[in-house]
């Protein structure tokens, strides 16, 4: 008798536990959809990445590949190499494979509104970040995580205009802009030249693509160089053109951020040595930190949260002293 109820015990205690164990497994499954630790659905996000054209842009792929790690989300991640195309195809292929979230750094800013809609109807929800599109339809994309494009051309032009103010006769001014029809190279030439309107001094007496790499930056100075016997200042796009330049304007003979004064804009590591060591004037800051937050969007997005449509990265500007100042902790 005593041997029964022992054997009815130990079956009963035994059933608890294996009931408990299913509602716990449940209950895992339930939080894998918004990609809690521990569940068996992560959330999927496909990334097409303009390419690595740049310093910024390696960091920027970096923080997008550590948070995504970092955050429990799967990362389908393609590398556009500069075209338009690669991209399209790139988010199609997300629609194909029915990811979660899609989310994009658009080459240039316009031709999205087909392949924005294909994705809108396949109920993909989609994040623009660091660049954006000039589509009419907001509704095609959740919302847009980046900088403040046209503030960093126009603090670009606002220190050169403080910084001439004692000068007599005309400052001419070069510029080398970053890709052809993206949001960066469109927005930094527009707040550039507002800032410098109101002073007819500084000229702009030639502009050109160097395509936001230092090869482009280099063989466009070159160019810039010939054309022009008296350059007195150059806006570069990014570090990167810049950085390209120097080697340019050393070769030609001349003494960089002193015989030519060097504005750039992202504050990536080299672009900070550059300004430390004298060669650079003023850069104002384009951070690629940009992963953490893209993250979060994601989770909330995916989740079906409303999120705000525009949302700015914080940034700084920094002088020759500021920058030996931030160099040792620079992290990219
Ligand atoms: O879109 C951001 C810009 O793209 C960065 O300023 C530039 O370095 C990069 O290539």
């Amino acid at each position: 008798m005593r041997t029964r109820r022992t054997a009815r015990n130990v079956i009963a205690v035994f059933a608890a536990a294996l009931l408990a164990g299913s509602v716990a497994a449940c209950g895992n499954s339930d939080t894998g959809g918004s990609g809690g630790e521990g569940g068996d659905k992560k959330i999927v996000m496909g990334f097409s990445q303009v390419g690595a054209e740049s310093g910024w842009r390696t960091a920027n792929t970096t923080s997008i590949k550590e948070a995504a790690a970092e955050a429990g989300i799967e990362l389908k991640f393609d590398d556009a190499q500069q075209k338009q195309e690669n991209q399209i195809k790139a988010i199609r292929n997300f629609i194909q494979q029915k990811v979660d979230v899609i989310a994009f750094s658009p080459v240039v800013e316009s031709g999205w509104d087909t392949v924005l809609k294909e994705a809108k109807d396949a109920k993909i929800p989609v994040i623009l970040t660091d660049r954006a599109v000039d589509s009419a339809d907001k509704s095609l994309y959740k919302t847009f995580l980046g900088s403040d494009f046209v503030k960093e051309g126009r603090l670009s032009g606002e220190w050169l205009v403080e910084n001439t103010k004692d000068a007599t006769g005309p400052v001419n001014i070069v510029e080398l802009q970053g890709t052809t029809g993206s949001a960066p190279a469109n927005d930094r030439k527009k707040g550039f030249a507002e800032a410098i309107a109101a002073n007819p001094n500084l000229k702009i007496v030639a502009s050109q693509s160097g395509d936001f790499t230092r090869a482009g930056g280099k063989q466009v100075m070159e160019q810039f160089l010939k054309a022009n016997p008296k350059i007195d200042v150059l806006f570069a796009h990014n570090d990167d053109m810049g950085l390209g330049a120097l080697e340019a304007i050393t070769a030609a003979g001349k003494v960089p951020g002193k015989d030519i004064t060097i504005i750039t804009i992202d504050a990536v590591k080299d672009g900070m040595q550059a300004l430390a060591d004298g060669k650079f004037n003023f850069i104002a800051e384009c951070s690629p930190l940009l992963g953490p937050q893209l993250m979060d969007l994601a989770k909330k997005v995916t989740a079906g949260e409303e999120v705000q449509p525009r949302i700015e990265t914080e940034e700084t500007t920094f002088t020759q002293e500021q920058a030996k100042e931030a160099l040792p902790n620079r992290k990219y």
